[in-house]
């Protein structure tokens, strides 16, 4: 029997090493890795400037409590507010972020209405999960955090019916990762953000799948041009270590004040050391356009298997955080089941969603591999 609780469906194998963008099993199978470990490995797995940084680190000091100064928490707080005027609190995880963002949206405004889309994921404690716009998720943990209220994504008029001044926020993702790795409109976001604006309400942008690099800027947002209130990150931030982050307007800082929100592990030295260098390797234009380049290649890649496959329904995404949409879920974990048997990981998203979110460090030969094995996988007449 199993010590554990069954709330997760495990694969059989476990990955015991990693290199790069590669992974290995217990019997020795090699990997390439398409997963990033849920959109985590950015830097990809076992690199040597994180563990020598991270080492120094253990040996000097682990945790602090918030209680002293913490000069790698502003060294990092800075660099994540990208020249912009954001202030940060740090946590460990995404759902915490966003139960942050949550706590501060309602203290800043005196409100308690926020609005979040149909479809969308912000995590499971009970804010974030209620933010949440998915019933599968609810089921069996009502009653819910109230006042939360779901619109379609990418529709305007539901959204303006529901916009009244007992909203505090509206919170989005800006490619609804979980939900099937579906980009919002550009025109719908812009629209969004100038109703928040002119109505005093708060927008709180979810970039905790999209950010540190994902989809070609370092945050996802940056490409909508717009400036959300506050933003929530985790998943890559710490490259594996676990560290979340929600950064506010300068102009919420006061609604949390001292003892109003904390976290005893939140912002604790070695997390902060690897996500200080996570954020300065990433944030650089070399980089960033490197991610988009090899987006582009694995996008293009794919379309072209699209249209030699009757199976493949839509491919969509941003930067190297794609989906290729199946024509039914028992094909996609048919498909899924063929790519690992031939040394490929993916991920599953909504119900027919091959998810793709290499490390932003995957070579572009290894695209090419990847797209052989999706030609051979996607192409093959059933
Ligand atoms: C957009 C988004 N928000 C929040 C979360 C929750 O993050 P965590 O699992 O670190 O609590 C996730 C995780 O998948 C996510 O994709």
């Amino acid at each position: 029997m199993s010590y554990l609780f069954p709330n997760y469906s495990r694969k059989s194998i476990e990955l015991i090493k990693g290199k790069d963008n590669l992974l290995f099993d217990q019997n020795g199978k090699e990997y390439l890795d398409f997963t990033s470990g849920i959109g985590v490995m950015n830097l990809g797995y076992n690199d040597a400037e994180l563990n020598q940084i991270l080492a120094e680190q253990a040996a000097k000091i682990w945790h602090t409590p918030n209680l002293y100064t913490n000069q790698l928490q502003e060294k990092l707080a800075q660099k994540l507010a990208n020249n912009q005027e954001y202030v940060a609190f740090f946590c460990n995880s995404g759902t915490e972020a966003n139960e942050a963002a949550i706590k501060l949206a309602r203290k800043a405004t005196g409100k308690s209405k926020i609005i979040t889309c149909i479809n969308s994921f912000h995590g499971r404690t009970y804010g974030a999960m209620s933010a949440t716009g998915q019933e599968s998720i609810h089921q069996g943990f009502e009653p819910l955090v109230p006042d939360f209220v779901y619109v379609p994504f990418n529709e305007l008029a539901p959204l303006t019916q529901v916009l009244d001044d007992k909203t505090a926020a509206v919170m989005l993702e800006l490619v609804q990762g979980e939900g099937g790795v579906l980009p919002a409109e550009q025109a719908w976001v812009q629209k969004v953000a100038g109703l928040c604006k002119e109505q005093g309400i708060l927008l709180i942008i979810d970039e905790i799948q999209t950010g540190i690099g994902r989809t070609g800027s370092f945050y996802a947002y940056e490409q909508y041009q717009i400036e959300p209130d506050i933003v929530t990150l985790a998943k890559a931030l710490g490259n594996g270590l676990p560290v979340g982050a929600m950064l506010g307007k300068k102009a919420l800082a006061q609604a949390f004040a001292p003892g109003s929100h904390g976290s005893t592990f939140g912002g604790n030295k070695l997390a902060m050391q690897v996500a200080e260098n996570v954020v300065t390797r990433i944030n650089t234009k070399e980089f960033l356009q490197q991610v988009q380049q090899k987006g582009t290649l694995l996008l293009n890649g794919l379309n072209q298997i699209a249209a030699q496959s009757t199976q493949v329904q839509d491919v969509r995404g941003i930067g190297l955080m794609l989906g290729i949409e199946l024509s039914s879920s028992e094909l996609l974990t048919e498909v899924m089941t063929q790519l690992e048997a031939a040394g490929l990981l993916t991920l599953r998203a909504g119900s027919k969603v091959l998810r793709l979110l290499p490390p932003l460090t995957i070579k572009e030969a290894e695209i090419e591999q990847a797209l052989q094995l999706f030609s051979a996988v996607l192409t093959k007449e059933g």
